[in-house]
């Protein structure tokens, strides 16, 4: 592989939009920020330097694996091209990124240089801000092609495109969410959806139209999509009127191709499909619209729109064909989309799938109120993973781990959950929520399997759950509570989906399992940046193993201190 040097310039800009104009973080002035390239098996290095007066860091959704010969080549000062040949890469997670896990965030003014290896990853993956609600503004995509000569297991696309969808508010997200701390309640919705940060035309504004979002196509050709949910908060449809996708990769893993209308995109994931340019020239309603499976969230219409304009023959004023959403509770559309998904599992890309078990886990997720006297209602929202809602340190968990440094954590996190509890909002254990820095720890290379089951503590609702450092398999999934004596015979160990991040679904359960083969400390969190805040996280501790190559690393000279 090759080395790839960027360098992030983390700054304020103005940007308008909804007719207002208002200074956002962004990096090198970009809204989103700029599009990582690279090939599977390269190494990228980026240097992030901090403008700003907040702190930052910054995660980049590839698996973090990282190259001693890199690493002596940047103190060095020897920068050329890594090559890998036969030597297993060394893990470690120093520049995972995600704030107080892995590293200290990068100070104002101060910088540090991200290092990771894409060993065995090629396709759609993205990078953004993980410390507060930062990433609102600050994320981009990472394209990662295969290696030269090898093409891709599907037919190959003339042109690719990378799709962002994203939220706006109108006013500063950060005073938002500051605010819902303070008076305990739910923070506002955002304003719009964003493709590509066009804002929708729902806004008041008279002069937006609709085609803030343009995706210009040539007749007959075919276009790889490349589409990233980066909202914050909303797990999103994704429309494109009269044409049909074909799926092909999700989280940067290939899948079974299959054909649809409808995308489901959680925040966190990446979807690529094929789209073929195949209909009568003309302009053609793209749509981004939120899924919401909750009976505590308000109906909520706003809709990021844009179009899909075949070039030449066709005037920008064209008539729109258009397509409805899906409205907001629409189930059936979203299982019906997760369940279509599965592994391509070919010869040159077989799943990978632990047959056998060596850690079995349970973890129940959800929302609960906790007392909070200064509260506008007395109470607070929290949210919890087993009853513990996740207390951040206030020193990097990794560094902790990595020094033996004590009373930072505790590695007593429950591996099942601690009380009864059901799927609907009446377990008894439901309410009761306990604050702490736990951790759960596995040994290297261990198999795990992981049952994520939604509680519904105050009602239920849909988790994106993502896990840092590895990709899973998406066995089973179900409504209820999960049994382990009747669940477990419907699992799929064939060819599930790989990938990073999977929604938990509303009054259901979701199963995944991995290898912990990535020593290091992993965090695990909802996507939705709301439960994050609120608790629902905790992070394993993955030990070192005894073989050569399967210790973390020292941490880079410049890893920021808190
Ligand atoms: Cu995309 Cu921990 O996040």
């Amino acid at each position: 592989g090759m080395t790839r040097h960027y360098k992030f310039n983390v700054v304020e800009k103005n940007f308008t939009r909804l007719c207002s104009s208002k200074p956002i973080l962004t990096v090198n002035g970009q809204f989103p920020g700029p599009t990582i390239y690279a090939r599977e098996d390269d190494t990228v290095i980026v240097k992030v330097v901090n403008h700003v007066k907040y702190n930052v860091t910054i995660h980049w959704s590839a698996l973090s694996n990282f190259s001693h010969q890199a690493m002596s080549d940047i103190s060095s000062n020897r920068l050329r091209p890594f090559c890998r040949h036969g030597v297993r890469q060394l893990m470690t997670g120093w520049s995972d990124g995600p704030a107080y896990i892995t590293q200290c965030p990068i100070q104002p003014g101060q910088n540090y240089v991200y290092n990771f290896t894409l060993t065995g990853q090629r396709g759609t993956l993205w990078w953004h801000a993980h410390i507060s609600w930062m990433r609102a503004t600050v994320h981009g995509a990472i394209v990662i092609l295969p290696k030269r000569g090898v093409p891709y297991p599907f037919p190959k696309p003339d042109e690719e495109r990378v799709i962002i969808l994203a939220e706006w508010w109108k006013s500063d997200p950060e005073a938002i969410i500051n605010e819902a701390l303070k008076s305990g309640l739910a923070p506002n919705v955002s304003d719009a959806h964003t493709i590509n940060g066009h804002a929708g035309p729902l806004s008041s504004c008279p002069s937006s139209s609709l085609d803030g979002f343009s995706l210009r196509v040539d007749k007959a050709k075919t276009y790889l999509l490349r589409i990233i949910n980066a909202a914050l908060n909303e797990d999103l449809f994704f429309k494109v009127a009269g044409h049909r996708m074909t799926v092909v990769e999700v989280d940067a893993c290939y899948t079974k191709p299959f054909t649809t209308d409808t995308l489901l995109i959680t925040p966190g994931q990446t979807t690529n499909v094929l789209l073929t340019a195949d209909r009568a020239a003309g302009r053609y309603l793209v749509s981004a619209s939120p899924f919401m499976d909750s009976p505590l969230v308000s109906v909520d219409n706003r809709t990021g729109t844009g179009t899909v304009q075949y070039t030449n023959s066709v005037s920008t004023s064209a008539a729109i064909t258009t397509t409805k959403p899906p409205p907001q509770n629409a189930t059936p559309v979203a299982s019906s989309f997760t369940d279509s998904l599965r592994s391509l599992n070919s010869k040159l890309y077989p799943a990978k799938v632990p047959l056998t078990v060596d850690h079995s886990l349970l973890f129940t997720v959800g929302l609960g109120v906790n007392p909070c006297p200064g509260c506008v209602n007395g109470s607070r929202v929290v949210a919890d993973i087993n009853n513990v809602s996740f207390v951040m340190p206030t020193t990097a968990l990794l560094q902790a781990h990595y020094f033996n440094v004590s009373g930072v954590f505790t590695d007593d996190f429950p591996g099942q959950p601690p009380m009864p509890f059901n799927y609907t909002s009446s377990g008894p254990g439901n309410v009761q929520t306990m604050n702490g820095t736990r951790l759960y720890r596995l040994p290297f290379n261990a198999s795990v399997q992981l049952v994520f089951q939604d509680t519904g503590i105050i009602g239920p609702e849909s988790h994106p759950i993502h896990l840092h450092g590895f990709n899973f398999f998406a066995i089973g999934k179900g409504t209820g509570n999960f049994d382990h004596k009747t669940s477990p015979s419907k699992f799929n160990l064939i060819d599930p989906v790989e990938r990073n991040t999977i929604p938990v679904p509303s009054g259901g359960w979701t199963a995944i399992r991995f290898r912990a083969d990535n020593p290091g400390v992993w965090f695990l969190h909802c996507h939705f940046e709301v439960h994050t805040t609120w608790g629902l996280k905790m992070a394993f501790i993955v030990d070192n193993g005894k073989g050569p190559n399967q210790s973390i690393l020292p941490p880079p000279k410049d890893l920021p201190a808190c």
